[in-house]
């Protein structure tokens, strides 16, 4: 393989410091905090400013552990002020609502809370705590990740270049993460599975429609809806991944969620002016290992996982309690091989929430093409999901979380 030119040139400032972290969402932050707390000082770096950051809309839901971790690590009180506790969901099928009720089932709640939100909180945090988070940065360089003093060199927003020595470097760049392609090509695999629909999503200035969010299976495909604020709702609906959100205007949108939600109880959306429309690609992936040498990644650079069920986040924040604990007993008395435990720690959540992402979308998606069998079967399936105590069960435990490694 040809090497990479590597830019040598002077930089402006050379600053050594513990931990480098490529890649300022919630996951970097979240660990930047963590290690903050602990006495670790770090440096984050971010090709996105703040502001793309705190605009780009993502999933709702905290896992009531992870809610929790915000709250005691004291990034956490605006969830509780302003985000909404939800015990149960509803799953509809054809028409027919079914909810879940997560305390009854699984003694579990889950709050509903924005992840834009969480970042403004991480953001604000690092702040008040003198943490250093440069965003906006361009030419960012990884080198070095095979030895022990591994580096990131990086041209701040304000054009001035800056080199980082640290003792290990994060990468928690997200799904389209540069810092896995360090891992070199022999000794990473990864796995993964495309999916033939997508997500489009909107925000719709209107009441919300249903205290709790809604999952649809119909004939017609998908919806999920969901809440922001008393005057402005999310919602998605299934639709191809090639769609265009330009052929969607506000009428069709609500024709196309109304018939997806529509059933017996007479169930309907309060409508209102569409405020914002994406179509959401999504895929399932993995790559191993999580951590080459110096390197480790957490978050969506190392998993990616569809949207069903609202995995994402929750499975990046684990990763990092996880890695903090590991980086701060790794720059301690234990040293390197601290860092060993990092992947068996985080890894076997990562495939848990692989499976449920993956089946929860299996569930109530209806694939282009599907026969009539598969159609009957799913229907089948969903029957036995909401139509016994065990299926509902599994579902709530799901959905809910699994117990993180310290509690
Ligand atoms: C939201 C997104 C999800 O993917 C999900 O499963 C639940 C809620 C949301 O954006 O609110």
């Amino acid at each position: 393989m040809p090497a990479t030119p590597v830019d040598e040139t002077p930089v402006d400032t050379v600053t050594e410091v513990p931990v480098a972290v490529v890649g300022a969402g919630p996951a970097g932050l979240m660990l930047a905090h963590l290690l903050g707390r602990a006495g670790v000082p770090s440096v984050a770096v971010d090709l996105r400013t703040r502001r793309e950051i705190e605009t780009t809309h993502r999933a709702g839901i905290l896992e009531a552990d992870v809610a929790r971790d915000l709250v005691e690590t004291g990034v956490g009180d605006r969830i509780l002020r302003e985000g909404h506790e939800h015990t149960g969901t509803e799953l509809r099928v054809a028409g027919r609502p079914h909810r879940i009720d997560f305390r009854e089932l699984a003694g579990a709640s889950v709050w509903l809370y924005p992840q834009t939100e969480v970042f403004k909180d991480l953001a604000d945090a690092r702040e008040r705590d003198g943490g250093t988070v440069h965003f906006g940065v361009r030419d960012t360089e990884v080198l070095d990740v095979g030895t022990t003093a591994p580096r990131v060199r990086f041209t701040a927003a304000d054009g001035t270049r800056h080199e980082l020595r640290a003792r290990c470097v994060v990468g928690a760049d997200g799904s389209r993460s540069t810092c896995r392609d360090l891992v070199p090509e022999r000794h990473r695999t990864r796995h993964g599975a495309e999916y033939p629909f997508a997500w489009f999503g909107v925000m719709a200035q209107a009441p919300s429609s249903a205290a709790e969010l809604v999952y649809a299976h119909s004939a017609h495909g998908f919806a999920l809806i969901s809440q922001r604020t008393e005057a402005v709702q999310r919602m998605y609906f299934q639709c191809a991944p090639d769609e265009r959100v330009e052929d969607w205007p506000d009428a069709r949108i609500w024709a196309t969620l109304q018939a997806r939600v529509a059933g017996e109880d007479g169930f309907r959306l309060t409508e209102g002016p569409i405020l914002e429309r994406t179509v959401l690609r999504f895929r399932s992936f993995v790559q191993e290992p999580m951590r080459w040498g110096s390197l480790l990644l957490a978050g969506d650079a190392a998993h990616t996982v569809p949207p069903t069920g609202a995995r994402g986040l929750n499975l990046a924040l684990h990763d990092v309690k996880v890695l903090a604990g590991v980086l701060v007993r790794a720059l301690g008395p234990e040293g390197e091989p601290a860092l060993d435990d990092y992947q068996p720690a985080a890894l076997r959540r990562v495939w848990r929430a692989q499976h449920f992402s993956t089946w929860m979308t299996r569930l109530l998606h209806t694939p282009p093409g599907a026969t009539p069998f598969e159609l009957r079967r799913q229907l089948g399936e969903l029957d036995c999901v909401v139509g016994t105590r065990a299926g509902r069960a599994y579902l709530a435990e799901q959905y809910t979380g699994w117990p993180s490694a310290d509690r």
